[in-house]
């Protein structure tokens, strides 16, 4: 009979693999999504979200294929990994996050249905997110395969890590919302959206994503700058609290390395949001913030594991 150490390395490695995956597939997505947007494109701004109108869209096959392609390997692989950590017998911790990882790739699956209709804003703030949460499931089972034993119990408090979290899933959302209602020039300035600092009564309607999108906000629109205003604020509250923790984190042995990179991870997203405004939102720089959101999401999580587990 096999052990289970042996067992959980299988495990390991099938998550390793859906992990990998994962990223590939919220790359070519925020790729087709970002690129399709217009961002990039010419006559630059006014190209921007040409798509809602039935403007040119810029086509990727290639991309559109790989996607698929990539997506299908992912969810198949997802079911062997649910597969394997139920079969002979349910094997925990892994187990629960490779099912939840399961549910999740089949919920996109269908979302995907209605995601090829971009005035569905719904759809694309799903995916987006949900392009993020297969990563961050995908590298949770690895971290619960990986310890080859039972949970850790818990330790320590990690209020500060806690708290980033929050804020960083707050900021995720915000930024999701920007990209799924087209309202990226809404605010083009790094200092300011025109003379407003704090969303008007109008723009907190722009955090509904159930709406149809009929066409590009354009520069000053309220619920685009509300949308802006708050990633921003809330970016920053991510930066304090999760730099805190990380700083705090490097005294413990066991989390240093996981600490090390989640602040250098926190620096590049930060820069790398900045970057796309100053550079008056270059494809490359919002596809590559796109990924690094995702990527800060799964080491904060892994910082939070390890310091809950380190000896008290
Ligand atoms: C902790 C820091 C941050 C996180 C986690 C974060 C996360 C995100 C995410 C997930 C998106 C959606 C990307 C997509 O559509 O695929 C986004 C969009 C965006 N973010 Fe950030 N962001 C952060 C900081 C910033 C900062 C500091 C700025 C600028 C000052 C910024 C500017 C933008 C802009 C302009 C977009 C819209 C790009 C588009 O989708 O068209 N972000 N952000």
């Amino acid at each position: 009979m096999e052990t289970r150490t042996a067992r959980l390395k299988r495990i390991r490695i099938l998550a390793l693999l859906l992990t990998a995956l994962s990223l590939a597939i919220l790359l070519v997505s925020a790729y087709i999504r970002l690129n399709g947007a217009g961002l990039g494109c010419s006559p630059w701004p006014y190209c921007y979200g040409q798509v809602l109108v039935g403007g040119s869209y810029q086509h990727s096959d290639a991309a559109r294929i790989l996607h698929r392609a990539v997506a299908s390997t992912a969810l198949l692989l997802g079911f062997v990994l649910a597969w394997q950590c139920r079969r002979p017998h349910p094997i925990e911790p892994p187990g629960r996050y490779a099912k939840a990882l399961l549910v999740l790739m089949i919920l996109l699956t269908f979302v995907g249905i209605w995601s090829a209709d971009p005035h569905r804003a719904w759809a694309s703030f799903i995916n987006i997110l949900g392009g993020a949460g297969l990563v961050l499931l995908s590298w949770r089972t690895v971290l619960a395969a990986g310890s080859g034993q039972a949970p850790a119990p818990r330790r320590r408090p990690a209020a500060l890590l806690h708290a980033g979290l929050g804020t960083l899933a707050l900021t995720m959302a915000l930024g999701a919302l920007i990209g799924a209602r087209y309202a990226a020039l809404a605010c083009p300035l790094l200092t300011a959206c025109g003379d407003t600092v704090w969303p008007t009564a109008a723009g907190w309607s722009a955090l509904n994503p159930f709406v149809r999108v009929a066409v590009a906000a354009s520069l000053g629109d309220e619920g685009g700058v509300a949308l802006h205003l708050l990633h921003r604020y809330s970016a920053v509250a991510t930066l304090l609290l999760l730099g805190l923790g990380g700083l705090r984190a490097l005294a413990q042995p066991a989390a240093r390395q996981s600490a090390v990179l989640l602040l250098a991870l926190l620096l590049l997203q930060f820069a790398l949001g900045v970057l796309t405004v100053l550079s008056g939102l270059s494809l490359g720089l919002a596809i590559a913030h796109s990924v690094c959101a995702a990527l800060l999401l799964a080491v904060a999580m892994q910082l939070m594991v390890r310091v809950k587990a380190a000896p008290a």
